[in-house]
């Protein structure tokens, strides 16, 4: 058995598609064609495809992604958005550097994700978005965040950067709000070998307007009809992309599996997750709790085993955003969960035996 064992290994998901990677990366790269070319267009429609969504405009990065939904939907000066307090800081400064303003709400405690009845009490007659994240892998409340937001005349953004696939009610998350955005950051399910990312909504004139906006706001070629960016997935990363789409069903299944096999043999020692009834969490992380977090980690460092903690501090104490987005005590939910989460390793190439010996190391500590 290999230690030690990563928390995390985009490497192994390199070396296990190694001869179609190399062969599609030779390919851009002998085409002289390295933006906005066949494997992008090839791309976008494969995700579009495999998320169930009508369209898919590929992106710089996920945070961008999420930007960008914003700017084209003129969600910004002026307008709040609602987002969870517990999330990756990218999902909060996505919301500002649209100009708009994150409006945080705490969390459910066992799932991770946005209190959608706390949601509800954060509405104003500022409030334009709802920004679910489904954190982790799990999706959000949908159920009752989507009727939330009809009722308001909100749009739905959902943030489905660690979500690749997840299912709630048998949908493949991101294809039931407003837009949805996705980032291929390389450790994410679906991970690039640098930055990517991407953004999907079923709405042509919503495609139409996210694609101008991604480009400078061009709708003819050097011809700003709009202020826009300048984020695009480029050829490379969408070879790359491509090749590891293909295997991203099994390896979902597989990180479902490694989930099953750690919670049967640690439920009862240590708090595992929890999955909704009617959902289907894909396990980007597997992010357990206990009161003595920074020891476990220390005692699992010691025998070789990397954790991580996804995230240490919420969004409204961290040293940018305290005292303006809320402060200590504000949603305390979110401040016990930022205290007491592990993420233990977890990605597919990760073996039996590997996997057995992160249970039985643990388990050794509480006996
Ligand atoms: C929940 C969440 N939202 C947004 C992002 C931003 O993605 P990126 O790092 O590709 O900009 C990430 C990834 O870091 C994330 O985990």
């Amino acid at each position: 058995m290999q230690l030690p064992i990563p928390q995390a290994n985009p490497k192994a998901a390199y070396a296990n598609l190694r001869a179609e990677i190399d062969s599609a990366v030779h390919h851009v790269l002998d085409s002289g064609w390295y933006l906005q070319g066949e494997q992008v267009s090839a791309f976008e429609a494969e995700f579009a495809a495999w998320t169930h969504l009508k369209h898919v405009i590929g992106v710089g990065n996920g945070t961008d992604a999420l930007e960008l939904a914003l700017r084209a939907l003129r969600i910004g000066v002026g307008a709040e958005v609602i987002v969870p307090a517990h999330t990756a800081t990218a999902t909060i400064a996505a919301i500002e550097l649209a100009g708009a303003t994150p409006v945080l709400v705490d969390i459910d405690p066992a799932l991770y994700t946005i209190d959608p009845e706390k949601a509800a009490r954060a509405i104003t007659n500022r409030t334009r978005a709802i920004m679910p994240v489904h954190l982790y892998g799990h999706p959000a409340a949908l159920d009752s965040l989507l009727p939330l937001a009809q009722a308001h005349q909100l749009a739905v953004i959902e943030d489905c950067a660690q979500a690749h696939g997840a299912r709630f009610q048998g949908t493949r998350v991101g294809s039931m709000g407003t837009a949805a955005a996705f980032s291929f950051y390389p450790t994410k399910n679906l991970g690039a070998l640098g930055d990517g990312g991407a953004v999907g909504c079923q709405d042509s004139a919503l495609a139409e307007q996210m694609r101008v906006v991604a480009q400078y706001g061009w709708r003819q070629r050097y011809i700003s009809d709009d202020v826009g960016m300048n984020t695009r997935l480029d050829e490379l990363q969408a070879a790359v992309l491509r090749c590891k789409l293909r295997v991203l069903d099994a390896a979902t299944e597989r990180r479902r599996a490694i989930a099953a096999r750690y919670t049967q043999a640690l439920a009862g020692h240590v708090v595992t997750p929890r999955e909704q009834l009617g959902c289907e969490h894909v396990y980007h992380l597997y992010v357990i709790r206990s009161a003595q977090r920074d020891s476990l980690r220390h005692y699992l460092n010691e025998h070789q085993i990397a954790t991580a903690v996804h995230y240490p501090l919420p969004i409204h104490l961290q040293p940018a955003y305290r005292g303006r987005l809320g402060d200590l005590g504000d949603f305390p939910q979110a401040e016990r969960a930022c205290s007491e989460i592990i993420s233990l390793p977890l990605y597919p190439e990760m073996t039996d035996d590997q996997v057995d010996y992160v249970i039985e190391t643990l388990l050794a500590r509480d006996a």
